[in-house]
């Protein structure tokens, strides 16, 4: 079976096509990054048109690439939700548009299964069960995954999300945006030790998260010492270190509670350095197994929308004609999304996803 998987969530185009007999064939992507630089963040109507612009041309270049009529495909799967909701509608709309003319399935994915899944692109790929560690933009979440269609969720962040948190700072020390991976940079070449900050929640007893704190006492730090190159490198390695130390403690300690031992890391702050190496180090001293998808499939991708639209058609049909709707606030543990939001779907969420 031939899936194309449209993702346009947030500020990435990306397009992938997978065959269920042959893994993944080609996967393109846009980076609206230098579009959104100037105003320090995602603005939704930018990246709306931005994606009516790049979806197309992604879409040949991958049929191009993975030798693939637009005849032959067998379903098209697409990012329902969460995410922007203007960005989201471009992906539905085409996807569903195109599958209509071809008679073939459509069917809307929860992009943060797009990411839970993702480590099944890779080689070697995990066995269900294992632990994800979801650490995006706007998601700080540790998963139980026992298999397709079926989370559990151990711990999450009560405020900012990992990544988030690397943005806002890296923001306050004056890099630019995307700050995540300017940060990381920064982080390099700052010394270990000369500012230590807080492990928030560390002693919490649970597996939740709070970044919010740190933050400001980057900012605080960055304040009183910002001033040269070399401090700012400083501080962002101690922000680096702090929040590193917290997302491993707290897997591991979620491989504990659950009593598996395969960990999986998804998500955009999981191309961090720092955190695989730290990764690493526990999974050899604790005797557990890390995963990480490549660097490419770590960050929003159409080949992990893909993957979860076949894994879904795999299990059984699951699509109700090429009406669409998205759903910018989707709750996981909610295998089907509400059109009217419930309590709990009504919590406070990050448009980022
Ligand atoms: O999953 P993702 O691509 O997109 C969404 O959040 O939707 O994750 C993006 C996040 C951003 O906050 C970015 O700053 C962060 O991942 N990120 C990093 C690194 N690369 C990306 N954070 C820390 N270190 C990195 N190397
Ligand atoms: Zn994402």
């Amino acid at each position: 079976m031939k899936v194309l998987g449209i993702e346009t969530s947030c500020d990435e185009s990306g397009v992938a096509l997978y065959d269920t007999e042959r893994g993944l064939q080609a996967h393109a992507l846009y980076s609206q990054a230098e579009l959104h630089q100037a105003y320090g963040g995602v603005v939704p109507e930018l990246a709306s048109r931005d994606h009516i612009r790049r979806v197309l041309p992604l879409i040949r270049r991958v049929l191009d690439q993975g030798h693939c009529a637009l005849t032959e495909l067998d379903a098209i799967a697409y990012t329902a939700g969460p995410g922007l909701a203007g960005a989201l509608l471009v992906g539905a709309s085409i996807a569903c548009g195109l599958a209509r003319a071809l008679k073939i399935p459509a069917v809307g994915i929860h992009h943060l299964e797009g990411h839970l899944l993702s480590p099944m692109l890779a080689s070697p790929s995990p066995r269900f069960p294992f632990v994800a560690l979801l650490v995006s933009g706007g998601h700080t979440q540790l998963v139980e995954v026992a298999g397709v269609n079926r989370y559990r969720l151990l711990g999450e962040t009560l405020d900012d999300a990992a990544g988030e948190a690397f943005d806002k700072t890296a923001k306050l020390l004056g890099l630019g945006y995307p700050g995540g991976p300017a940060l990381a940079r920064l982080a390099e070449r700052g010394a270990s030790g000369r500012f230590r900050l807080p492990r928030p929640m560390l002693a919490s007893g649970d597996l939740n998260f709070s970044f919010s704190g740190l933050k400001t006492a980057a900012l605080l730090l960055a304040r009183e010492h910002g001033a040269d190159e070399g401090s700012r490198a400083d501080i962002a390695r101690a922000f680096e270190e702090a929040v590193v130390e917290v997302l491993a403690a707290k897997a591991t300690e979620a491989l504990l509670a659950t009593g598996h031992d395969q960990l999986v890391v998804a998500g955009g702050v999981g191309a961090n350095r720092r955190l695989r190496e730290v990764l690493d180090q526990r999974a050899q001293d604790a005797g557990f197994q890390v995963f990480y998808p490549p660097v490419e499939l770590c960050t929003d991708n159409g080949a992990m929308i893909a993957y979860a639209g076949a894994m879904h058609l795999a299990a059984g049909p699951r699509v109700s004609g090429y009406r669409y709707t998205v759903f910018p606030r989707w709750d996981l543990a909610l295998a089907e999304p509400k059109a009217t939001p419930s309590k709990r779907l009504g919590k406070r969420r990050s448009a980022r996803t």
